[in-house]
């Protein structure tokens, strides 16, 4: 496949890791790199630059190919101001392909990135946004609809619109990202003008993420309505698989318990033990709705292969309908 994505990372498919605190490690991200897709180190898994460039190095003794790194720009207890200027600095040392930046804008970044020959993209889901990235001098955008998991911008706009409007609204390279799972996915992204997805959700239930298989299990027998969105009430809303955990928080913003109450329930760590011991109920599993899709856990080489094929089986069959 050849896209100005494809083009401008260096891959065979343009299919992209999106950042997965906890999830996105080396051993994942170079099996999505194998398989010619981008792999992603999350940065904000790594308590400092030291150590995320230690995972950058891990990253190369299993693949060859290109990855990139997702940097998160939020208000963290757990990441000091400083350690973003080392994760930056790290990423530009070690020449990764591409920094995924979401939250606020790298401003202060983007001339140290650019004259690393880095590729630099950020994670929105505006056409505002948009717009403020390409102005800022990104190389693109990550388009991210309301059915992402994470943390979907509160203007709670579809993929299928969000999309087609940033398509039409700016020149950089659009990757759509949010509710997309398969090949279908892949084709409908590109018909919609995008150059490119990025999934998160359906790499989890991949051979080589390091979630534990009860998990797995779990989420092919959960549907696209087994999301909610948590913390609306602390304007921070963030897509999460409806568990005992999440049930708490919603109760607890219902009855106007602040962000003391509510942020120890979201901890870190406790997500962190619960992806590794498979324990379901009680942590936050920051997925997408596109857990509904998911039915099986292929490697990442089988997924990829099988999105690209049925990709180009449906724009070929598909054109048949206007003969
Ligand atoms: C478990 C999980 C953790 C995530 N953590 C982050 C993160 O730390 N930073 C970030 O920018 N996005 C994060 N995301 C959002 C993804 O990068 C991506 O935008 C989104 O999941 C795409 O939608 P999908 O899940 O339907 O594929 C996370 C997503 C998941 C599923």
């Amino acid at each position: 496949m050849k896209t100005k994505i494809t083009e401008m990372l260096g891959i065979k498919y343009p299919i992209i890791c999106g950042g997965m605190l906890w999830l996105a490690v080396p051993q994942l991200a170079a099996a999505i790199s194998n398989a010619g897709g981008l792999g992603n180190i999350t940065a904000g898994n790594y308590n400092n630059g030291e150590e995320l460039r230690e995972a950058i190095r891990q990253t190369r003794r299993l693949t060859d190919q290109p990855f990139g790194v997702n940097i998160t720009l939020l208000p963290s207890f757990r990441i000091a101001p400083e350690t973003y200027d080392d994760y930056f600095r790290v990423c530009c040392e070690e020449k990764v392909a591409a920094i995924e930046v979401s939250g606020s804008p790298a401003r202060k970044y983007l001339d140290q990135v650019q004259q690393a020959g880095i590729k630099i993209f950020h994670k929105v889901g505006s056409v505002r946004h948009a717009k403020k990235i390409e102005e800022l001098g990104y190389h693109g955008v990550f388009a991210a609809g309301i059915e992402e998991g994470g943390h979907p911008l509160n203007d709670d706009v579809s993929t299928m619109v969000l999309l087609p409007r940033i398509v039409d609204s700016v020149q950089i390279a659009v990757v759509a990202t949010g509710g997309i799972a398969d090949g279908r996915g892949l084709a409908a992204a590109l018909a919609l003008g995008a150059e490119g997805v990025m999934m998160a959700t359906r790499f989890i239930n991949t051979q080589e993420c390091l979630a534990h298989d009860r998990i797995k299990q779990e989420f092919i027998k959960r549907q696209e309505t087994d999301t909610t969105l948590i913390c609306k009430s602390l304007n921070l809303q963030g897509r999460a698989l409806k568990n005992r955990l999440a049930k708490t928080v919603l109760e607890s913003e219902a009855r106007g318990a602040g962000p003391e109450e509510i942020f120890p329930l979201l901890s870190g760590q406790r997500a962190k033990e619960a992806w590794i011991t498979g324990d379901i109920d009680n942590a936050a599993f920051m997925i997408g709705q596109s857990v509904g899709l998911i039915h099986d856990v292929p490697t990442c080489q089988e997924l990829l292969e099988r999105m690209v094929g049925e990709a180009r089986e449906i724009l070929r069959s598909r054109s048949a309908l206007f003969n």
